[in-house]
């Protein structure tokens, strides 16, 4: 890869269904994304996250009629929900798509006749059942025995014999299959990959790309009596905000400056579509194949499937108002492991808040800035890392965290990037204790006290570097404490990889003599009594 390329990360979010206000399982998918941008633009990298909302199809047409509203006004509504949401949670994307907008028809229709040209879009008749709430066809085995679909209990499958347009996806199995094989990377996490290779195994049908009757959604050229299918104008939803403003809007210019998409994060339930279909049609266009399709797992609460039939949702608002961004997203993104299903519990959450970030991470900056204020008038000791020793238990993790974090955050294993931040942070409490400076103050060895306050406030100014992309506001908040002048939220200012060749490193601490004023960085929650 040349250096231009592999110096830009392109990701996208799933575009969310506007049939509803924001759920928790989109919020989840977005706070991981951003996390993953902000790392990336934390080494200095051109990033560009891609977020928005997939406005077209029955579903959204349906909620549209029975709120009374025309279905434009109906998604303009949802969408700055979505929006509010993202603000809420300290989302950085970079470009929200709509898949209503009309430079987006342009793009459709451009790739439409793409396809249409290579021989891949025939018409058919197409009979089965299709549920609008997946807005897919179900085979027969796969809905359960009442006729609902697995996935949408509550709504039954749907009868349909009528005239589609055909992609021909049959004609892409073996290209396909070798694309899975020469990149083992490409659909991530293996459980996921395999499923995929089992469908694919089972032989590809092509699949329909049109629909009659339906009013909300693109016409196919050359034939308006069909609307395209919401799936095939949602994928490329991806594409169309890789155009700059001040360009001509058309594919070569969308497909000039980002692709290939390095990373696609998605939920399980749509891995079909972006591990078999849309490379598929991409394939068909000659457009670049995303390096990496990476299906997470879905979250359950207390232990339940969420749902409004079931009345126990989780409402990401209201989480966000009552205990802050930053503790939402290190919840969703520490206490889950990327990639398995994972529970949501009130008592598990504030647990979780209250051990890593109240007690461990912000007593000990708390109570170590007390101490030097105490024993060193507040000025950090002029100590750089040569002035320990290489078996110095702090400085021992220290030096090999920067390694193991950026090859955490590479693999998209954020448990395992919080859990080997937080083995420095549990030494730096272990060695305060252990080595007791207030006793020694008394000893007056000076030299002692500055030596341990400064390994442990390094240590802590590093794990707060580390954990910017998931608690930007915190870490902002522990590095002004420390006397710094950065702000994690500034893409500009954090966007350079001189300072992260830096700050990801132990032992660079400047010696700063005006440390900033000490005061606790997030307050123990207490138990709510329903709780
Ligand atoms: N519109 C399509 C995506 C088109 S992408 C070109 C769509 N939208 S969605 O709004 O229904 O789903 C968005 C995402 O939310 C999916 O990735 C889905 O997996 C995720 N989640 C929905 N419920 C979830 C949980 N309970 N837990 C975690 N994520 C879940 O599909």
């Amino acid at each position: 890869m040349n250096q231009a390329l592999s110096n830009k990360f392109v990701l996208t979010t799933p575009l969310y269904y506007v049939n509803d206000v924001p759920h928790i399982g989109s919020a989840y998918t977005t706070m991981v994304a951003d996390a993953i941008a902000r790392w990336h633009r934390l080494q200095g990298k051109s990033v560009l996250l891609i977020t928005g909302t997939d406005e077209h199809g029955q579903k959204i047409q349906r909620t549209a009629e029975s709120k009374g509203l025309e279905p434009q006004e109906h998604c303009d509504r949802v969408v700055e929900q979505f929006k509010t949401l993202w603000e809420r949670l300290n989302i950085q994307y970079d470009r929200f798509s709509r898949t209503t907008d009309p430079t987006h028809q342009i793009i459709v229709n451009e790739f439409f006749q793409r396809v249409w040209d290579k021989g891949d879009i025939y018409l058919d008749q197409q009979q089965g059942w299709y549920c609008v709430s997946c807005e897919e066809f179900k085979d027969k085995r796969e809905l359960n025995d009442d006729g609902t679909c697995p996935l949408h209990p509550n709504k039954k499958a749907e009868w349909r014999d009528e005239e589609n347009y055909f992609f021909r996806l049959s004609k892409y199995q073996q290209p396909l299959e070798e694309l899975y094989t020469k990149n083992p990377g490409f659909i991530q996490p293996d459980t996921r990959r395999n499923e995929v290779l089992n469908f694919v195994k089972q032989g590809l049908k092509d699949f329909s790309i049109s629909r009659v009757h339906l009013d909300w959604g693109f016409p196919i050229p050359n034939d308006p009596t069909h609307t395209i299918y919401v799936w095939f104008d949602a994928l490329l939803g991806y594409v169309t905000p890789l155009i700059k403003a001040e360009q001509e809007v058309n594919l070569s210019n969308a497909l000039a400056n980002w692709l290939p998409f390095n990373l696609h994060l998605i939920g399980k339930d749509i891995l079909r579509f972006h591990a078999v279909y849309w490379p598929a049609m991409l394939m068909s266009a000659e457009l670049p194949i995303p390096e990496r399709v990476f299906g997470h797992g879905f979250i359950t609460k207390d232990g339940l499937k969420m749902g409004k039939s079931l009345g126990n949702t989780l409402d990401p608002f209201a989480l966000v108002d009552k205990y802050g961004a930053d503790a939402v997203r290190y919840y969703f993104i520490k206490a889950i492991e990327l990639g398995k299903d994972g529970d949501f519990s009130e008592l598990r959450f504030i647990e979780v808040l209250n051990a890593d970030l109240a007690n461990n991470l912000g007593n000990l900056l708390n109570r170590t800035l007390g101490m030097l204020k105490k024993y060193c008038q507040g000025n950090c000791p002029q100590l750089t890392a040569a002035d320990y020793p290489e078996t110095h238990p702090l400085k021992l993790i220290g030096q090999q965290l920067g390694d193991k974090v950026i090859k955490a955050y590479e693999t998209l294993q954020f448990k395992y990037t919080c859990e080997e931040i937080f083995a420095l942070i549990n030494a730096g409490n272990k060695y305060i204790d252990d080595s007791a400076p207030w006793s020694l103050f008394k000893q007056g060895k000076q030299k002692e006290v500055e030596l341990i306050l400064y390994a442990v406030l390094e240590s802590v100014r590093l794990s707060a570097y580390l954990l910017s992309p998931i608690i930007p506001n915190l870490s902002n908040d522990i590095y002004q404490q420390l006397g710094f002048n950065l702000d994690f939220n500034n893409k500009t200012q954090i966007n350079q990889s001189t300072i992260f060749e830096q700050h990801s490193q132990w032992g660079k601490l400047p010696a700063n003599s005006n440390l900033g004023k000490a005061r606790p960085i997030f307050a123990k929650i207490e138990l709510p009594e329903d709780v």
